[in-house]
């Protein structure tokens, strides 16, 4: 089903008022889920999500075999049997790419595993070699066949080793964590993605019995050993870094005064960093941000580059160069991660943005611009939540396509932006 969004905007008045929870991060409960292959036992999950990504990892994980039960709103009890099969459904599969971590879990337990070519966001390249060398280095084999990788590990099982990452890809340091938590002897990961969702879940696996040390740092050693135990252990989903980002966006340019709350504001400082910079006016606790906007606020231009973490998150840029659109002057926006995910520009641009494409990593956007309501089409996730932002903040009406790819990441987004005073309504195309 593909909905569509009609969002009246705002005309860049300050509308927005009140508080807004966040909900559990999409990519740390993904992995959680497919961490559930890990354990001998059920896995019980919290504070996970209510969005479709969740729902297509719901559905593979029932096709392996698992035992899924949707024990409330947002909470689920997993359990993979013994004799669950490792193939994982290439129609699901290629429509989100964070199927690819359960290869590491399934691979190890299970000894083989096929990979259909993972899909997702289509926001560059996001090539896989550096799982299948990683799997190799472990001591799998690898037969590539039309639609899939069918991937063995030894009879002996998968083989502690040392890996060193090309680049710290999060989803191989998760897969390559996961797996190394039941292979044989020790593992090291260097150039480890340190993203916090990763620590977090490492850090959930160490109670359930794995052995991983160096967490928060980019080497991580993983003592191999039998399956975990989830008796006793829930994991509690942390809240969405990338949805309060978003939010604290939103609110800086059509807030007066408005709260995002449940989240951890330490999760994401490159991106508070650069709105106070701006000029952006919030009160920081531990667990939210108010965000106090005035009438005809002038905010600085700030130059931006993304950066694996603890740096600005390429999945918070598109959201934030709608920000710089408004920013008093001309800014520098680089996208270092991938090299598809400047393509939502042509479609601001159209509603009235100033912005000149260097190359397909960067780009100057000069502000202000008044933006004008159009007819726009999702590209990917956060190119997705970047148009509602300009929507809300841009004169007349706005219609938004393909709301799929927003409901990927944001669980009943209108509603919680209805209830701060936005005026979206989602209607069935
Ligand atoms: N890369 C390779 N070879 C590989 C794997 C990655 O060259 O085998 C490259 C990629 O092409 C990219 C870079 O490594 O240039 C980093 O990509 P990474 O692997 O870290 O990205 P990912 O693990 O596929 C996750 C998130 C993305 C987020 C990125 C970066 C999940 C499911 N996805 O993707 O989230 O943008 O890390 O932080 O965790 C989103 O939520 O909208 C989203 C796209």
């Amino acid at each position: 089903m593909n909905d569509i969004f009609r969002i009246e905007g705002f005309d860049r008045k300050r509308k927005l008022a009140g508080t807004i929870p966040v909900k559990g991060a999409k990519n740390a409960a993904l992995k959680a889920m497919a961490a559930a292959v890990l354990f001998e036992d059920e896995l019980h999950l919290e504070n996970v999500p209510n969005i479709e990504d969740i729902a297509r990892t719901v559905e593979l994980l029932e096709q392996l075999g698992a035992t899924v039960q949707k024990t409330g709103e947002h909470s689920f009890s997993i359990q993979v049997p013994e004799n669950a099969t490792s193939e994982l459904s290439s129609d699901i599969s290629k429509r989100f790419r964070a199927s690819i971590v359960l290869t590491g879990p399934l691979l190890a337990r299970f000894g083989s595993v096929a990979l259909p070519h993972p899909g997702g966001c289509v926001i560059g390249k996001r090539p896989i070699d550096i799982f299948l060398d990683g799997f190799q280095k472990m001591g799998a084999e690898i037969l590539e066949e039309e639609d899939c990788y069918r991937i063995r590990a030894p009879k002996s099982g998968l083989q502690g080793t040392e890996l060193f990452l090309r680049v710290p890809s999060v989803t191989a340091t998760e897969t390559f964590l996961m797996a190394a938590v039941l292979a044989k002897g020790k593992t090291v990961i260097k150039n480890a993605a340190l993203e916090p969702e990763i620590q977090d879940l490492a850090r959930f696996l160490n109670t359930c019995g794995a052995h991983i040390e160096g967490i928060g740092t980019p080497f991580l050693t993983i003592e191999g050993g039998s399956l975990l135990r989830g008796k006793g252990h829930v994991y509690t989903t942390p809240p969405d870094r990338i949805e309060a980002g978003s939010f604290v966006i939103l609110a800086a340019l059509a807030g007066k005064d408005v709260t995002v709350e449940n989240c951890r504001p330490e999760h994401f400082e490159a991106l508070l960093d650069a709105l106070e910079t701006a000029g952006v006016k919030m009160e920081v606790s531990d667990t939210s941000i108010r965000v106090l906007g005035e009438e005809g606020q002038v905010f600085q231009p700030v130059d931006i580059k993304t950066h694996e973490y603890p740096g600005f998150p390429t999945d918070l840029q598109a959201p934030m160069s709608v920000f710089l659109t408004q920013a008093n002057g001309e800014s520098f926006v680089h996208e270092t991660i991938f090299e598809g995910r400047l393509n939502y520009t042509e479609e601001l641009v159209w509603m009235g943005a100033d912005i000149m494409m260097l190359d397909v990593h960067r780009m100057l956007v000069k502000g202000p611009a008044e933006l004008h309501g159009r007819e726009l089409k999702s590209p990917d996730l956060r190119a997705g939540i970047a148009y509602v932002i300009a929507a809300i903040i841009a004169q007349r009406k706005s219609v938004i396509h393909n709301v799929y790819n927003i409901d990927r990441g944001y669980e009943k987004l209108e509603e919680r932006l209805t209830a701060l005073g936005a005026r979206i309504v989602r209607e069935h195309e």
